[in-house]
């Protein structure tokens, strides 16, 4: 099977209807819609009630209703998140539960906002193996429960949702995953940090205050993020002979405009090639990049032979892209 190129046969999403919107968050703290906007091109996000698992499962659904495929025909669920339900049972094998993928082999990976980047190659990896005939590859964020909704240097970024892809060996020897990048900075990893919750150990008797919120450092992040995307998109441009002309749409992270606009200024290409919907959305992490090829493939903005390159960044620190031939 080494050799034949995956190729991504359909996509789902899933967002929760409750909308916060930047004149909510000016009545939660001291921040306002000018700010936010100017400073991140964000209007609004999603909040959800329910589980992580829950929205991925959604999204999963609508996956297979658009591509017309049974539950029992997927092979492989990776699930993407950095705020799972649990630590055990993992979100993928709820989401196999859910809706009853019986024959799947389930499991988690988490890189954060390059969570569905990470999941996208070692589910491309193993299915090249031939070990596996396909995957379904989820990215789903309920971030909400992990913002501290006072603070204003984070409450205001993050949103919540799910998107997912279909992968499966490709019948034409020329489309499909082209190739793949992936680095992580783990000496950087104190810049972003979200902890989770641990019970008293009595064994050892301390007793730890653990503040699960999201906290970082957002400049450096914010030029991790710029340096990253530039670097993500150039190695793979390179390593396949291409320049950015070949290259149709960059789906980024969607964090903050400004990150975005700075990256293709810096690779000198029109912001028009990047797509963004964080407008809407937020910062959803290792969902944002699923739910954008989501939204446009629905849109029809994909045609056959496109070439298109998906970038994450994000905690860990992590990063990477991924060469699609449409
Ligand atoms: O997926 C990766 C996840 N992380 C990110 O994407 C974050 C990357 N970083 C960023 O997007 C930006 O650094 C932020 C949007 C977080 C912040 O923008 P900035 O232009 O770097 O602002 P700053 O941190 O330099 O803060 C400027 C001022 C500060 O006030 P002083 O010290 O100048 O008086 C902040 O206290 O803005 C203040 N500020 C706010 N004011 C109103 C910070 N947050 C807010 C707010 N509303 N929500």
């Amino acid at each position: 099977m080494f050799g034949v190129h995956n190729c991504v046969v359909g996509t789902g999403m899933y967002v929760p209807d409750k909308i916060l919107t930047n004149d909510d968050l000016e009545k939660m703290v001291d921040t306002s819609d000018e700010w936010i906007y100017t400073r991140t091109g964000i209007k609004e996000r999603r909040i959800s009630s329910e589980d992580t698992s829950v929205l991925g499962g959604k999204a999963v659904e609508n996956l297979l209703k658009n591509i017309g495929k049974n539950p029992l025909d997927i092979d492989l669920i990776v699930f993407c998140t950095m705020s799972p339900d649990n630590n055990t049972p993992s979100c993928a094998c709820l989401v196999q539960k859910y809706i009853g993928a019986k024959n799947a082999t389930a499991f988690d990976v988490n890189a954060a906002c390059t969570g569905f980047i990470y999941g996208l190659v070692v589910a491309d990896s193993l299915v090249k193996t031939g070990k596996y005939k396909n995957a379904v590859i989820v990215g789903s964020e309920v971030l909400s429960k992990l913002i501290n909704w006072k603070d204003r240097n984070t409450c205001v970024l993050f949103g919540d949702g799910a998107g997912a892809v279909f992968i499966e060996p490709s019948l034409d020897v020329n489309t499909g995953i082209l190739d793949t990048y992936t680095k992580s900075m783990g000496e950087k990893s104190d810049s972003l940090v979200s902890k989770s919750i641990t019970i008293e150990n009595s064994l050892i008797g301390e007793n730890k205050e653990i503040d699960p919120y999201i906290v970082m450092d957002g400049r450096e992040v914010f030029k991790f993020a710029v340096s990253s995307i530039v670097e993500s998109v150039n190695k793979i441009l390179t390593d396949n002979n291409l320049s950015t002309d070949d290259i149709k749409y960059i789906v980024p992270h969607q964090d903050n405009i400004r990150i975005i606009e700075s990256a293709a200024q810096r690779l000198k290409v029109s912001l028009d090639k990047f797509f963004t919907n964080l407008y809407k959305y937020g910062n959803t992490s290792g969902a944002s990049i699923p739910i954008a090829v989501a939204e446009m493939n629905e849109s029809k903005k994909f045609k056959k032979g496109d070439l298109i390159i998906l970038v994450g960044f994000g905690g860990g620190l992590t990063y990477g892209s991924v060469l699609i031939k449409w």
